[in-house]
């Protein structure tokens, strides 16, 4: 039935039809927040290149996460940044380092608030590159050794998952083995498993300090170009034992999303990086266009594209906005 019976615009009519409407809905339950926990600062600290995010000491990330929990938003994802940066990473590892200080002091503060972990070097050396280095590249299987006792590491301090984000092949297998060694069968693993080597990730790196000192992350994180090969990474993944896989970046990516939720059953997490975020807020300082509606329109896309699971800097914001 075509035009004249056919009028699409009669349900477009008032905000209550579009409401009753809408194909996709967005929740606060949708949103994991990333938090940057800083061993270096002891005050909050805003990061030039993201307006509106702050490096934090540990106390304020503590009432951070409180506060994303308190609008809705079941957990955070922290990124440390160590007082001492080494080529082994070693800062990662330590029993009262910051990320296991952070972990423990949100879990005493409120339980119930998910807290999730980046698993990777890049934070913690002082080359910047997410592993081990020998010659002019990183190795491969000297570095899961690293990643399986660092995530051993963070559930020991009471972390409820962990996301390795280094890209190393073999790193699922490897963090699954180490914890199921201590016992730790019932920690899940978001992984990182198609992360593409992004220029969106560059206020990120300014936040943390973890731009690579020489080279770049070519030869682990995956080429733009290349879908068949994210699918490729996802299975590996998932039979490694993923619970969860990710999608990094988000909005240049959404093909990826929709593929991988059309080929898995797993839940799909995406992975609305720095350099998205920070080009919403900088068109909004310009006054380019509002900067609520692009937020709201970019998230509403990634769940539409499948996503089951935003991770966002915007988290806090949309989770006020969402009411
Ligand atoms: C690596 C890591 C990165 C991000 C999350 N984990 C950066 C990178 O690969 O350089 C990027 C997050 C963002 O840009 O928001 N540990």
């Amino acid at each position: 039935m075509g035009f004249p019976q056919s009028r699409p615009r009669r349900l477009r009519k008032t905000e209550a039809f579009r409401r009753l409407v809408a194909e996709t809905k967005l929740h606060p339950s949708d949103f994991i927040y990333p938090l940057f926990v800083s061993e270096t600062i002891d005050k909050p600290t805003p990061i030039k290149s993201m307006p509106g995010v702050s490096n934090l000491p540990l106390k304020e990330a503590v009432n951070e996460a409180e506060r994303a929990f308190k609008l809705g938003i079941p957990g955070v994802i922290l990124f440390g940044t160590p007082s001492h940066k080494d080529a082994t990473g070693s800062a990662s590892l330590k029993k009262d380092g910051i990320i296991q200080k952070a972990i423990k002091a949100i879990k005493d503060k409120n339980s119930d608030i998910l807290v999730i972990t980046d698993v990777c070097l890049c934070e913690y050396t002082d080359h910047g590159h997410c592993g081990i280095i020998r010659g002019k590249d990183v190795d491969n299987d000297e570095t899961l050794k690293v990643l399986a006792e660092q995530a051993v590491s963070h559930a020991e301090a009471g972390a409820d998952m962990v996301a390795p984000s280094d890209m190393m092949d073999g790193r699922v297998g490897a963090i699954r083995a180490a914890l199921d060694r201590k016992g730790m069968t019932d920690i899940p693993i978001m992984a990182y498993s198609a992360k593409y080597c992004s220029a969106f990730y560059g206020p990120f790196r300014d936040a943390v300090d973890s731009a690579p000192r020489f080279g770049d992350r070519k030869t682990y994180q995956m080429d733009p170009p290349n879908s068949r090969e994210a699918m490729k990474e996802i299975a590996l993944d998932i039979e490694e034992g993923a619970d969860i896989v990710m999608v990094k970046p988000a909005l240049a990516y959404l093909d990826i999303i929709a593929e991988a939720r059309d080929s898995f059953d797993v839940p799909i997490a995406a992975y609305n990086v720095s350099g998205e975020y920070s080009m919403v807020k900088m068109a909004g300082e310009q006054k380019l266009a509002d900067p609520k509606r692009l937020t709201l329109e970019i998230l509403t896309s990634i769940k539409r594209a499948g996503a089951d699971i935003i991770i966002s800097y915007h988290a806090p914001e949309a989770a006020e906005w969402l009411g």
